[in-house]
């Protein structure tokens, strides 16, 4: 259905759905506020015409707010999800599942690693291993390395003293080998240098990035490559020149069933 976009003089969004009929499929990711009004608008202008509203959130943006870290802040990603009760959600490796739990109607996360995997799979790397830069993202690790057919492993912190911290691999020698870090965003990019500079001080051959969610802020690409990274690899989840793997196939899926 063609949406006509627009903004009044006064800076608000307008826009207007063509046509609106069926089952309707919302596909919005949210990765600034004024997206976040779109999809609220479209959800709207399609709700009271179709016979049932699904949305796809590829990046839902705020996600990284799913705690009150502070006493007195908001938990964003709850005040969004809840805005959003259609007949069903489904998001992109969302920074924490639990979040999902915040919309009040059925929501599920899709797995985008795989596809980030099978495109490094492509490039035939020398002895590849896919590296987390924390334990949080090991099992996106694991799922990219098992399209692979690499080995996976996270990059551990270990405090010797007040002064002393080293960070390597929990378990495998990088020496020599090609490495892919994968997370699910880059943002300021500020992990993935640090990690890169890390793991080539290790003795890895080539440092490789992949990420799902490239929101590549300010001068995130500068600075990677800065860090001597040979490549970076995103999804379209947020389309930026990067995004070199496409979730479509993924969403289809998900769609269908
Ligand atoms: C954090 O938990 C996320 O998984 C990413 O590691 C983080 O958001 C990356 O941010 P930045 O690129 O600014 O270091």
């Amino acid at each position: 259905m063609p949406v006509e976009y627009k903004s009044f003089p006064d800076g608000e969004s307008y826009l207007r759905v063509e046509d609106v009929q069926g089952e309707v499929v919302i596909i919005q990711s949210i990765v600034n506020d004024r997206d976040f009004v779109s999809l609220l608008q479209l959800v709207d202008a399609c709700q009271s015409r179709a016979d049932s509203v699904r949305v796809v959130i590829p990046y839902l943006g705020y996600a990284r707010q799913d705690r009150e870290f502070k006493m007195g802040e908001p938990v964003t990603v709850r005040a969004i999800a809840r805005t959003i009760d259609v007949d069903r959600v489904f998001t992109v490796n969302v920074h924490n599942p639990e979040s999902l739990e915040y919309f009040p109607c059925p929501a599920r996360d899709l797995e985008a690693a795989p596809l980030l995997g099978e495109y490094f799979k492509k490039l035939g790397l020398s002895e590849p291993v896919v590296v987390s830069p924390d334990r949080g993202a090991v099992e996106m690790a694991a799922r990219a390395a098992e399209a692979m057919d690499a080995d996976y492993d996270y990059l551990e912190k270990t405090r010797h003293s007040g002064e002393e911290v080293t960070v390597k691999p929990k378990e495998l020698e990088v020496k020599g080998r090609d490495v892919v870090i994968l997370d699910d965003i880059i943002s300021t990019g500020g992990t993935i240098a640090g990690a890169a500079r890390i793991l080539q001080g290790q003795g890895a051959r080539r440092v490789f990035v992949g990420c799902v969610h490239p929101v590549l802020a300010r001068n995130a690409l500068i600075r990677l490559f800065n860090a001597g990274i040979a490549d970076i690899v995103a999804s379209d989840t947020i389309e930026r020149g990067v995004s070199r793997v496409t979730v479509s196939p993924l969403l289809a899926r998900a769609l269908e069933s």
